[in-house]
């Protein structure tokens, strides 16, 4: 049990990577607190299938009065939060000529505004934990910029130096933030079949691993990131993407 007596926030819960974290970090031991604009109904049935213990609060992480209200609401019935898995996020599949004003804020409303939004209110609650974990869900969009995912990427890129720079200021008061930076992970908004799907979609299943990666793979990195085995490293960048980014042009050798 790695998070036994710890409390974890995670944004993005009702599916996929943050719905597998979700019972990943339940069956460790953690009290898991789970926020997403869809209903949460079957996260829920997932963790408590198994007698374990799980909330689920519908809350629009852009939205600074819903994620203040789900703080306060924390404040009253837990008291601490010691993890905070900023996991939500959405794609828009445009180029930069495609991508309209309203596609701009609403990229960078979820995929980077949320992230700050969450981090600050729920900032007091991890000062109480006295060891801290902030995990920041980028994507290998951000690490290199997909021109067919053009405000999701830029959205994600900001994420890792806010990820540097919030490390850099809250490690005084022992909360380490760390980002994950994911990439080829089958999951509902992407599980399209091979040559199917607008460009840059992520439909290609080679990666130098010859698969994709599971929601669950992502999972157990961030275990590691808000469990005590990580407890020096802070202010990292975590690729999980079966080394596919690893390599220059590869496009060229068929990883999407
Ligand atoms: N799947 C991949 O290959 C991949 C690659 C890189 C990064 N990521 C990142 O991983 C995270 C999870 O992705 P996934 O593949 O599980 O996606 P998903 O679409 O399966 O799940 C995302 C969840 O976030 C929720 N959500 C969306 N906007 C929200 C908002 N404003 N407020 C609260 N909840 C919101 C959705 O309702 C959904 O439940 C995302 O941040 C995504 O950008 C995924």
């Amino acid at each position: 049990m790695m998070l036994k007596g710890k409390v974890a926030v995670i944004t993005g819960t009702s599916m996929g990577i943050g719905q597998a974290t979700a019972l990943l970090f339940a069956r460790e031991g953690a009290r898991v607190i789970c926020m997403d604009t869809k209903p949460g109904d079957e996260t829920l049935k997932l963790i408590r299938a198994e007698n374990l213990d799980a909330v689920h609060y519908d809350a629009d992480v852009s939205k600074s009065a819903q994620v203040q209200a789900v703080a306060r609401e924390c404040e009253k019935t837990v008291g601490k939060v010691d993890i905070l898995f900023n996991n939500a996020g959405s794609v828009r599949h445009k180029t930069f000529e495609e991508t309209t004003e309203e596609d701009w804020a609403e990229m960078i409303g979820v995929n980077l505004t949320g992230e700050f939004l969450c981090a600050k209110y729920f900032l007091p609650l991890l000062k109480e934990s006295g060891a801290g974990s902030i995990i920041n869900h980028a994507s290998i969009d951000g690490v290199l910029g997909n021109p067919y995912i053009v405000a999701y990427s830029a959205a994600k890129g900001g994420l890792i130096p806010l990820t540097h720079v919030m490390a850099h200021n809250l490690g005084k008061y022992n909360i380490r933030v760390n980002c994950i930076s994911s990439g080829g992970i089958v999951a509902a908004r992407n599980a399209v079949a091979k040559g199917s799907g607008p460009p840059g979609h992520s439909r290609i299943v080679v990666t130098p691993l010859q698969r994709k990666g599971s929601p669950d793979e992502v999972a157990k990195v961030a275990l590691f990131l808000a469990s005590d085995l990580s407890s020096f490293v802070n202010g990292a960048n975590i690729v999980v993407d079966g080394g596919r980014t690893g390599v220059t042009q590869g496009t060229y050798h068929g990883y999407d």
